[in-house]
């Protein structure tokens, strides 16, 4: 059975006072509750450590918005995979349709750094979906499978086990339009079909496929009432705990 996750995503938000805050108020709004999914918080790369250390992190697990594409050396700034599993953080973000646009990550980039996440245990959460214009002129398909195909079908069936993907409808982010619960369900329903073409029918009906983009306390329990829909990648609803709690209980 695939998993059910519901992944913050900070983004560049919260200072390291405030984003422990928000960590630990997550950590004792969960504590002896019984939640239908896994719960993991993207931080800024400065938390990491810390929240990592604040919380527990066998509830709630921490992940990285972005990890270097070089193992180590001289790249002034970066900030490896090896470091971030160093911190205690299991996942990373990988792909966000932000780094991708304002910070051109390739998909030849891309596919470095899943090669370096997965050999560092990181779980990278790998993001995906199509601007306005490309889904207007009927691509988005064709775009959301590119980008699938480009940065990850090269992965072994073993490794590709280990991804979890987030389509993310680039119109829907940070906008307040919420993909349709049929339109998440259909572009979820192809890319789990595109996976089991490639790879095996197993390997598609276990990786878990979150849906991300303006995700809320109103509508989280229609997108994930989907059968293709595991879950979601939430940017601002996860920046307090009473908008966040609300998603998570959703399943
Ligand atoms: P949003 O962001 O929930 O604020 O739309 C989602 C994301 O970018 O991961």
């Amino acid at each position: 059975m695939r998993k059910k996750i519901v992944a913050g995503n900070w983004k560049m938000n919260k200072n390291l006072q405030e984003g422990l805050t928000l960590a630990q108020e997550l950590d004792a709004a969960l504590k002896g509750k019984q939640v239908n999914c896994e719960v993991v918080i993207g931080t800024p790369f400065i938390h990491l450590a810390s929240v990592a250390n604040a919380i527990d992190t066998e509830k709630i697990g921490v992940a990285a918005q972005n990890c270097a594409d070089k193992a180590s050396g001289a790249y002034t700034g970066e900030v490896s995979a090896e470091m971030v599993a160093s911190t205690g953080a299991k996942y990373v973000i990988l792909g966000h349709s932000e780094r991708r646009a304002y910070y051109h990550e390739t998909v030849g980039i891309l596919k470095e750094k899943v090669l370096l996440a997965l050999e560092n245990n990181l779980t990278p959460i790998f993001c995906i979906g199509e601007v306005l214009e490309e889904r207007e002129a009927n691509r988005h398909f064709d775009v959301v499978k590119s980008q699938i195909t480009s940065s990850l079908f090269d992965l072994s069936k073993e490794d590709f086990s280990k991804i979890v993907l987030a389509y993310e409808p680039v119109w829907a982010i940070g906008t307040g339009k919420t993909a349709t619960a049929a339109q998440a369900q259909e572009m979820h329903a192809f890319i789990r079909k595109t996976l089991a073409e490639k790879y095996e029918e197993e390997v598609a009906e276990n990786t878990s496929i979150l849906y991300g983009g303006s995700c809320n306390a109103s509508n989280a329990k229609e997108l994930f009432s989907n059968p293709d829909v595991d879950g979601g990648l939430i940017g601002g609803a996860s920046l307090g705990v009473d908008k966040f709690m609300p998603i998570i209980e959703a399943f």
